[in-house]
């Protein structure tokens, strides 16, 4: 019995100084590994290629592959204001030039970490070449100071009839999330210039209005429920309101039956920093066919009793060619018109 007890006692003296051995030889790199997957989770594994593990070769190496790390949470590239300018003679062929790393369709995702942040910018979009062109100049390097996973989307309406942002929005969203499961929508005006990266183009708990302190308006708000511009929802948050209204063709009111909408499904409208939420917006003439809406206040009067009805489970449109720019999707679409 004695003897039994002592020989236990020997081997599991034993094992422990053979743990104890190899701890203290690869203690550092286990305990780094443990250490991240508890505390980061499984949704810091990023599971490669299977013919990329050196199986069974050095387990450490097979580790490293599979755990890539977090990007922080404060990118170190936000660098605060942007001096905007608007060169004429800038052509769009020097705006891929300078903007590298972007793949095919406009995307991007960090090469030194893994983002958790996946955002899809969405932008109405008809004739607006000159405007475009500034945006994407500042808006690539922008969303990369700030280690976004991204895409951005130009939503075309095709034909002559008259402009209608809220439907191509709609298009734009439902065409986006075909694609991939971005986790924040930017709906994003051709001709706002962010002007501070520390307005981060990502979601709130509730639908943001980013676009709040515009040069045009002072940098203050023009009035207080005002929501268009830039705005992020979540695809939660979008589907709950319902989307834009189809239905506001021109200029003016959908933004504010936008905002309705936010309301009505009980939710709030967030507002970021007006220290860093500032745009300077591209000055132009009103468009042809996206003259001001006249029924727009007509309209207005009736979201409570139409938006269930009318929204992203109403939209009807016909997709006319999906192109892969260097620097964005270009997606181009008949909506129709008023008629039908
Ligand atoms: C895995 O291998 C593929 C080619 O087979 C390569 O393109 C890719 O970069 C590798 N991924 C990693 C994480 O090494
Ligand atoms: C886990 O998170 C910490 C900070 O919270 C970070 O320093 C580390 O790099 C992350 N590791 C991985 C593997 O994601
Ligand atoms: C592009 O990616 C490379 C690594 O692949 C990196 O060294 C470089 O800094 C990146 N350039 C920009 C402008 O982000
Ligand atoms: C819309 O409703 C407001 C009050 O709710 C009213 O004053 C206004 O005349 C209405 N407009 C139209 C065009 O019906
Ligand atoms: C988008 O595609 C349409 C159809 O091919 C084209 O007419 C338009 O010029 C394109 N717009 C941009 C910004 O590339």
């Amino acid at each position: 019995m004695t003897i039994t007890k002592g020989w236990c006692l020997l081997v599991f003296l034993f094992i422990q100084l053979v743990v104890m051995a190899l701890l203290y030889r690869e203690g550092k790199r286990l305990a780094y590994f443990f250490d991240n997957f508890f505390k980061n989770g499984s949704s810091s594994l990023v599971f490669p290629n299977p013919q990329n593990l050196s199986l069974p070769g050095d387990i450490y190496a097979n580790l490293r592959l599979i755990t890539r790390q977090h990007c922080p949470e404060v990118s170190p590239y936000i660098r605060g204001p942007i001096h905007i300018q608007f060169p004429e003679a800038l052509t769009l062929e020097e705006v891929v030039q300078k903007t590298p790393n972007v793949t095919k369709g406009g995307r991007y995702k960090p090469t030194d970490c893994e983002s958790t942040h996946n955002s899809a910018i969405i932008i109405p979009y008809r004739n607006r070449e000159q405007h475009l062109k500034y945006l994407l100049y500042y808006l690539h390097p922008f969303l990369q100071r700030q280690q976004l996973n991204y895409g951005i989307y130009i939503i075309t309406q095709s034909g002559d009839f008259t402009f209608n942002r809220g439907k191509l929005l709609n298009v734009g969203f439902k065409e986006a999330m075909k694609d991939e499961d971005w986790d924040c929508m930017l709906f994003h005006d051709v001709d706002l210039i962010p002007e501070d990266d520390r307005n981060l183009y990502t979601c709130d708990r509730f639908p943001k209005h980013v676009s709040i302190a515009i040069d045009k308006f002072g940098y203050k708000l023009p009035y207080k429920s005002i929501f268009g511009g830039v705005s992020a929802l979540t695809p939660e948050h979008y589907l709950k309101v319902n989307g834009f209204p189809n239905n506001y063709w021109g200029w003016g009111g959908e933004d504010d039956d936008f905002a309705a909408r936010v309301e009505l499904s009980g939710m709030m409208i967030t507002r970021p920093s007006f220290r860093h939420a500032r745009y300077k917006m591209i000055r132009h003439v009103r468009d042809k066919g996206n003259g001001i809406n006249p029924k727009r206040f007509n309209l207005l009067n009736k979201t409570e009793e139409t938006w269930k009805q009318n929204g992203i489970n109403s939209v009807q449109y016909n997709v006319i060619s999906k192109e892969l720019h260097p620097l964005y999707t270009n997606i181009t679409v008949d909506i129709g018109t008023d008629k039908a």
